[in-house]
C-alpha cells in the first residue's frame, strides 16, 4: 500500500517547506507559523481521515490479488492502446480439412485462432488464458451473463474454459432448455454464474432494475440483446429508447463511475468499477443462410444497420463514454467468416471462445488500471 510512511513524509515535507516557501515570498513570521499551524491541522485531519477510505480503495479493486499471479502484465501507457487492438485476431482452418463433413466437432478442433501481433502492437501481452489461470483471475466473483441465443453460447464458452469440455457436456443438457435461466456454482473457485434468458432489450431494464432493487451487483455483468428483437419486434426505434433507457438505468443505479467509463487513466477521483459491465454485440447475420423464411425476410441487412445505428446512438458503449465494454461479435464473426456459421446467425464455438478470452484480458488490463 501506498502508505502511511509515504504519507508521513510528504506532510512533514509540506509543514517544513511551505511556510519556508512563504517566508521566501516576505511574510512575516506571525504568518508563517499561522500558515504552517493551519497546515500541521489540515495534515493532522487528512492523516487520521484517510484511513476510512483504504476501506473503499480497497473495494474498488475487485481482483486485487489475483492478477498479481497471473503471467500478464502492462505499462500504464499501453493499456488504452491494448484496449483497443483486443479485437485483432485471426481465425485459420487447418488446412485439408475442409473437404470432409463439416460436423461440429470437426469444425471446432479444425478452426483456431489467434492474436494478429503484427502491426504495432506486439507490445501486447494478450494471453489465451488456461483454465487455472481463469480460475485465479474469477476466484470468488458473481458472474451474470443476461441475453438471447448468443449470450448463451458465451456462456457455454466460458464453462467450457472453466470446468473443461467433458464436464461441461454434462451439464448442455441444462443450459440448453429452451428459453430457460441458468444458474451453477463452481465451488472449487467459489465462483458464481448466473445466465438469464433476456432476449429483448427490455428484459435487460428490467434485470438492471432488480439489481437496482436488492443493491447487490454481480462483479463481472455481460449483457446483450438484438437477434431476438429484430425478429420479434422488429422496430429499431423500440430498441433504441430501450437501450437509451437501460443506458439511463446502468447509469443511475449501478455504481459504474463515469470517469471509469472512458478507456483513458483516471486521476483525482475515487471510481468505483463494479460492475464490469460487457456488452454482447450481436453477430454478423447472412441473410442467405439464414434458416426460416421469416428470418430472411424480417432480418435484412438493413434492419441490422438499422439496430446497429440504435445500439451506438444509445451511448451504452465505452466508444461513446458509456459504460458498458463492447464485445464485438460483429467483428469477430466476419473475420471467421461464412464457414464458420452454419445458420446464418450462431457461429461456431471458436468466435464466443474469442469474445470470453477478449473479455477475461479486458479484466486483466482493467484491474491492472486500479492497482
Ligand atoms: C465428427 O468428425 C469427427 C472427426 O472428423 C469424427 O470423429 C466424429 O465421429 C464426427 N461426429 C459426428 C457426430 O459425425
Ligand atoms: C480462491 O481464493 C481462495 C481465497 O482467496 C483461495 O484459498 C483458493 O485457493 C483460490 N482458488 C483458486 C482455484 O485459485
Ligand atoms: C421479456 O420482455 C417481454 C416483453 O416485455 C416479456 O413478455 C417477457 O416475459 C420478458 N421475459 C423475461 C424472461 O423476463
Ligand atoms: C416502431 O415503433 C415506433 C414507436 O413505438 C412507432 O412509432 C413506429 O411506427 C414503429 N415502426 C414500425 C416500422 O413499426
Amino acid at each position: 500500500m501506498f502508505g502511511a510512511v509515504h504519507f508521513g513524509i510528504v506532510a512533514a515535507c509540506v509543514v517544513l517547506f511551505v511556510p519556508m516557501g512563504l517566508a521566501g515570498w516576505h511574510l512575516s513570521r506571525n504568518k508563517v507559523l499561522f500558515f504552517s499551524g493551519i497546515l500541521f491541522i489540515a495534515l493532522f485531519v487528512g492523516v487520521h481521515i484517510t484511513p476510512y477510505f483504504t476501506s473503499v480503495s480497497s473495494f474498488v479493486n475487485t481482483f486485487p490479488s489475483t492478477t498479481s499471479s497471473l503471467p500478464v502484465s502492462y505499462e500504464q501507457d499501453d493499456r488504452d492502446v491494448c484496449v483497443s487492438v483486443l479485437h485483432n485476431v485471426i481465425y485459420e482452418f487447418k488446412s485439408g480439412n475442409m473437404d470432409g463433413p463439416l460436423n461440429d466437432s470437426s469444425v471446432h478442433e479444425d478452426l483456431s485462432w489467434y492474436w494478429d501481433k503484427s502491426g504495432p502492437f506486439v507490445g501486447c501481452n494478450f494471453q489465451k488464458l488456461s483454465k487455472v489461470d481463469a480460475s485465479d483471475l474469477l476466484n470468488g466473483t458473481w458472474v451474470v451473463v443476461a441475453g438471447d441465443s448468443q449470450a448463451r453460447l458465451f456462456v457455454v464458452s466460458l464453462l467450457d474454459l472453466l470446468l473443461g469440455p467433458e464436464k461441461m457436456e454434462a451439464i448442455r443438457g441444462d443450459l440448453f432448455k429452451r428459453h430457460s435461466n441458468y444458474q451453477t456454482v463452481i465451488h472449487s473457485i467459489g465462483l458464481k454464474l448466473d445466465f438469464l434468458w433476456a432476449p429483448y432489450a427490455k428484459n435487460l431494464t428490467d434485470i438492471v432494475m432488480e439489481f437496482m432493487g436488492n443493491k447487490r451487483y454481480p462483479d463481472v455483468l455481460v449483457i446483450g440483446a438484438g437477434l431476438w428483437d429484430m425478429l420479434r419486434i422488429t422496430n429499431s426505434t423500440e430498441y433504441g429508447s430501450s437501450l437509451q433507457h437501460l443506458n439511463t438505468y446502468l447509469v443511475s443505479s449501478l455504481p459504474v463511475s463515469p470517469e471509469y467509463s472512458t478507456t483513458y487513466p483516471v486521476s483525482g477521483s475515487v471510481s468505483v468499477p463494479t460492475p464490469h459491465l460487457f456488452w454482447l454485440g450481436s453477430p454478423t447475420l447472412i441473410n442467405r443462410m439464414l434458416n426460416t423464411e421469416e428470418k430472411k425476410v424480417k432480418m435484412t441487412d438493413a434492419l441490422y444497420a438499422a439496430y446497429e445505428r440504435e445500439m451506438h446512438k444509445s451511448k451504452l458503449l465505452r466508444q461513446s463514454a458509456g459504460p458498458a465494454f463492447l464485445l464485438d461479435i460483429k467483428s469477430l464473426s466476419q473475420k471467421c467468416g461464412d464457414q464458420c456459421t452454419e445458420d446464418g446467425m450462431h457461429y461456431k464455438a471458436a468466435v464466443y471462445e474469442t469474445a470470453v478470452h477478449i473479455m477475461l484480458n479486458a479484466l486483466i488490463i482493467e484491474s491492472q488500471q486500479k492497482l
